[in-house]
């Protein structure tokens, strides 16, 4: 099967099980599991914060930001399409107590004028504006970072908190030569995960003050996230830092051959196709084309109404080419079933 349904399928490589069966550990709630230390160091220079911190997930890695920065019966500014709102099972609104302000956005970016519109200041029968959540990559596209500093302008004027959810951040960075720093320097704080195209097995960190990354540690354990030697998976982080991020690029094109093929078919309607991610439309029942794709032993899924595809480790140069090949030879009769 070439499985195309999420980079969160990803299987740990020989090599990155090796570094993980060798790895140093400790006990990481008292900060003494030196290989989770060294993974947070790394982290800490890759996003220019001055501190980082593992947490279990990018759920964790977003929630906890709302539970320090949001705070109960305060609003989130985000994007409709945001992780948050669609995934999370909205677990800021019940764990956190936030309010997301739902501002409009194209496919997920937002843009600093919207943002600066929907902030609201203290009024005694209003919920006030604590904080905005920008996600990058969002359905797989690049926040323009000329936006992003924006929006950041924006958040300075009104004395508000940014969240960056870059759970595919190395996507954007290696599709634009712009520096993780340089994302991270438009957020307070920015999550990104390990456990999706870089091929670990779980982990996200969490990277800002010293300030809040002390008060995050207190959150994650409140939410069961406080793990002991967990220096066997924080070795995974480190090996796919130093091995799984430039190779990202192929996933890219990988992406960009698929997405190509597609466009020539008639029947897909190719609405996003950027880093890792294509979804498209189609005038036949998008589950029927899963169907049909699955007997031919591609995985995809259906997301929002539409097709979506997403690139990672699990797909090489020859899988692409055989997907490729059997989009171009698909009969459309296949999707009546
Ligand atoms: C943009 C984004 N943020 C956050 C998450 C949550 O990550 P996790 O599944 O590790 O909780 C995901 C998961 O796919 C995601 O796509």
């Amino acid at each position: 099967m070439k499985d195309f349904r999420s980079d969160t399928f990803t299987l740990p490589s020989e090599g990155m099980r090796k570094a993980m069966y060798s790895a140093e550990t400790g006990d990481d709630v008292y900060g003494e599991d030196p290989t989770a230390n060294r993974l947070q160091e790394i982290a800490r220079e890759l996003t220019g914060k001055e501190e980082s911190l593992i947490v279990s997930s990018g759920c964790m890695g977003n929630l906890i930001p709302h539970m320090i920065k949001g705070g109960r019966g305060k609003e989130v500014i985000c994007a409709p399409e945001s992780h948050i709102v669609r995934h999370e099972i909205g677990a800021v609104v019940s764990l956190s107590g936030t309010l997301p302000v739902l501002v409009p956005s194209d496919n997920g970016i937002m843009k600093a004028e919207d943002v600066e519109k929907n902030i609201h200041g203290y009024a005694y029968d209003m919920s006030e504006t604590s904080m905005i959540e920008t996600e990058n990559t969002t359905s797989g596209l690049i926040y323009p970072i000329d936006t992003l500093r924006a929006i950041k302008d924006v958040a300075e004027r009104h004395n508000l908190w940014v969240h960056m959810d870059g759970a595919r951040i190395f996507n954007a960075s290696v599709e634009t030569g712009i520096s993780v720093k340089e994302y991270a320097s438009t957020a307070d704080d920015m999550t990104f995960c390990l456990s999706k195209g870089l091929g670990c097995p779980a982990f996200s960190i969490l990277s800002s003050t010293h300030e809040f990354i002390k008060e995050a540690k207190r959150c994650r354990k409140i939410l069961g996230g406080g793990m002991r030697q967990i220096g066997i998976l924080a070795a995974a982080g480190i090996y796919a830092l130093e091995n799984n991020v430039e190779r990202l690029k192929e996933d890219h094109e990988h992406r960009a051959m698929i997405a190509a093929a597609l466009e020539e078919t008639g029947w897909a309607d190719v609405r996003i196709s950027s880093t890792n991610m294509i979804f498209f439309a189609s005038k036949y029942p998008i589950q029927n084309i899963v169907n049909a794709f699955k007997k031919k032993g591609i995985l995809f899924l259906e997301d929002g109404g539409m097709g979506r595809i997403v690139t990672s480790l699990n797909v090489n140069d020859e899988d692409t080419e055989e997907t490729v090949k059997i989009i171009k030879e698909m009969d459309e009769k296949e999707f009546l079933a």
